[in-house]
């Protein structure tokens, strides 16, 4: 499969619905309980503060967008904190688009300043966890689990 990882554009739109909408529909892996409509993807893209980051991958072959991944900055001053989000199409699972996304997304991330990635994950999501773990995420709660990556540690251990 040939991916292409790039930043989100207002045009996309209703691929990213095509692969965040059946995601939510089966009520297994996210806390959204609404599909989203046009209207609320175009006014999230429209409407991304400063600092955050919206990639998706794109399947050169089928000209599918299958995979999309979000860091939002956590506070209106930005102090380095943000929070990830990761969706890939359910006929893509593990099929390496969700690390494709990982690398790109991070390098941009270090690159604007982030110090720390926290996703929040409900408890019953063991392939997210799985997924946040192998790329480096450890839990920081036991309440509501959260994963967190400091990226000024990963940047001095390679
Ligand atoms: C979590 C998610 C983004 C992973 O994306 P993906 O493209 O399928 O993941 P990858 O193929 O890149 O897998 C990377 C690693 O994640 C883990 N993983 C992925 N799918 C897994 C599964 N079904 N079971 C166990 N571990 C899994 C593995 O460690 C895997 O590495 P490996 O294949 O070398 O063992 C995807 O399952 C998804 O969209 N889930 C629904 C939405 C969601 O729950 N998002 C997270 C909350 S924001």
């Amino acid at each position: 499969m040939k991916i292409e990882i790039r930043k989100v554009k207002i045009k996309d739109a209703q691929g990213i619905l095509d692969v965040l909408n059946p995601i939510i529909k089966t009520q297994n892996f996210s806390s959204m309980k609404e599909e989203n409509t046009l209207a609320d993807q175009t006014n999230f893209i429209q409407n991304l503060p400063s600092n955050a980051i919206y990639n998706l991958a794109f399947d050169l072959e089928n000209l599918e967008i299958v995979g999309i991944q979000d860091i939002l900055p956590q506070s209106k001053n930005f102090n380095g904190t943000g929070e990830i989000s990761t969706f890939v199409n359910l006929n893509y699972h593990r099929q390496g688009i969700g690390e494709r996304l990982m690398k790109a997304t991070l390098r941009e991330a270090k690159d604007l300043g982030y110090k720390k990635i926290q996703a929040i994950i409900r408890t019953d999501n063991r392939i997210a966890i799985s997924f946040y773990k192998k790329n480096g995420f450890r839990e920081m709660g036991s309440e509501r689990i959260f994963y967190e990556l400091n990226l000024l540690k990963k940047a001095r251990q390679n």
